[in-house]
């Protein structure tokens, strides 16, 4: 049996790493890595390869940035090449970006079938490109798998056969109990003489919150006032980097303590320790549930309600009054105190591979 993993984004990087691990024990099946190079700088890309001990991508096809439809349509035509050429019986897809709808199209059409990790989640708002490349890829998957209940059940709701789902729970959490040990060794240097609980940690790159000036310039100014009283330290996605030079933002951020993005395991260490995160990512959102760190969500939706029902998470939008009213919560240390949703155990990915092994049997 041949597998191909495809891979683009940052979070895409941390899902498939525990998901090739465990399929390398089941015997008789060969693995290729392709990274689509959606991202491609050093520090989005190169440096989760090193840091997860993920195997080089057997193929790059090298697409880079662009327009959606520009990314997307590149994708779609150099991959369809190298299934054309590998004929795999699986393709295993991860998460909501363009990378994955762009793959799953391709299989979709030569009739090979695909897997989608980390299925069924929606946030209902099709404003989001990733809400888009969610119900599409679901639509056309053959495995879903699913890292929460609400997956399973958004499932069934659109219809979806339930054979086709398998709630195994939450490989980006494999990946966080996997290394959190030698996240954890890496100690204060990182935090840039901060203590322990004495910073937040910020990250921004949804479009709805950085491209637009006006919009990016008000949370911008919110927090610079709140790094007044409790440190910020901002890790800068290239997206909104790019956003704050051309819209003269940066002057707005004198107290924000801006660096490049980091590797998973500075990143890891630095969530662990921190008093609070704000930010707009899906995966932060779970990851901040599970070390029972509070997050707070710039976004006025999740797909991942879980992290809001039963983990540490508020959603604030962009209001900034609200974003102000739940940092006192946590300064008070009035915040919510969350649990871990069920099967985050960092079992997830042997989930995974016993059902392609059951799936493989029945062939
Ligand atoms: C993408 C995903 C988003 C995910 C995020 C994580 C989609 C639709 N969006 O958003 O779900 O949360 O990745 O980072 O797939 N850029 C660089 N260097 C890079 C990559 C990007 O400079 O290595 C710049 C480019 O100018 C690019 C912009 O950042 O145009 C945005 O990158 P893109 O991959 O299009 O979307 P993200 O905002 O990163």
């Amino acid at each position: 049996m041949k597998i191909i993993h495809v891979v683009g984004a940052r979070p895409n990087f941390m899902k498939v790493a525990p998901v090739m691990r465990a399929l390398a024990r089941l015997e008789t099946l060969s693995q290729v890595l392709v990274h689509t190079g959606q991202h491609y700088d050093a520090n989005m890309s190169q440096v989760f390869f090193d840091q997860l001990a993920l195997v080089e991508p057997t193929i790059a096809l090298g697409v880079g940035s662009g327009t959606h439809a520009q990314q997307t349509a590149a994708i779609m035509v150099r991959f369809e090449e190298v299934v054309v050429e590998q004929r795999p019986d699986l393709v295993l897809v991860y998460g909501d970006v363009n990378s994955t709808v762009a793959a799953a199209l391709v299989c979709a059409k030569l009739g090979i079938s695909v897997g989608h990790v980390e299925a069924g989640l929606r946030s209902f708002d099709r404003t989001m490109p990733e809400e888009v490349n969610r119900l599409l890829t679901d639509r056309i998957s053959d495995l879903l798998f699913t890292p929460s209940e609400d997956g399973n059940e958004n499932l069934r709701l659109e219809g979806t056969p339930p054979e086709k789902v398998h709630f195994v729970g939450n490989v980006m959490i494999d990946t966080l109990v996997f290394l959190r040990p030698k996240a954890s060794q890496l100690g204060s240097a990182l935090r840039h003489s901060m203590g322990l609980r004495e910073y937040g940690l910020v990250t921004l790159h949804r479009p709805s919150n950085v491209d637009e000036v006006e919009v990016l310039g008000r949370i911008i100014s919110t927090l610079n006032e709140i790094a007044g009283r409790l440190p910020l330290l901002f890790p800068v996605h290239p997206r909104a980097r790019q956003r704050m030079q051309s819209g003269g933002i940066l002057p707005l951020a004198s107290n924000l303590r801006l660096i490049d993005p980091l590797g998973y395991l500075e990143f890891l260490a630095l969530q662990e320790h921190a008093a609070v995160v704000l930010t707009d990512s899906g995966g932060i959102q779970e990851e901040t549930t599970f070390l029972g760190v509070p997050c707070i969500t710039l976004r006025a939706n999740t797909e991942r309600p879980v992290t809001v029902s039963i983990g540490t998470n508020v959603l604030v939008g962009q209001d900034m009054g609200l974003l102000r009213l739940e940092l006192e919560r946590v300064l008070d240390g009035r915040f919510k105190r969350g649990e871990i949703p069920p099967l985050w155990d960092g079992k997830a990915a042997e989930r995974i591979a016993e059902c392609i092994e059951k799936a493989r049997g029945h062939a």
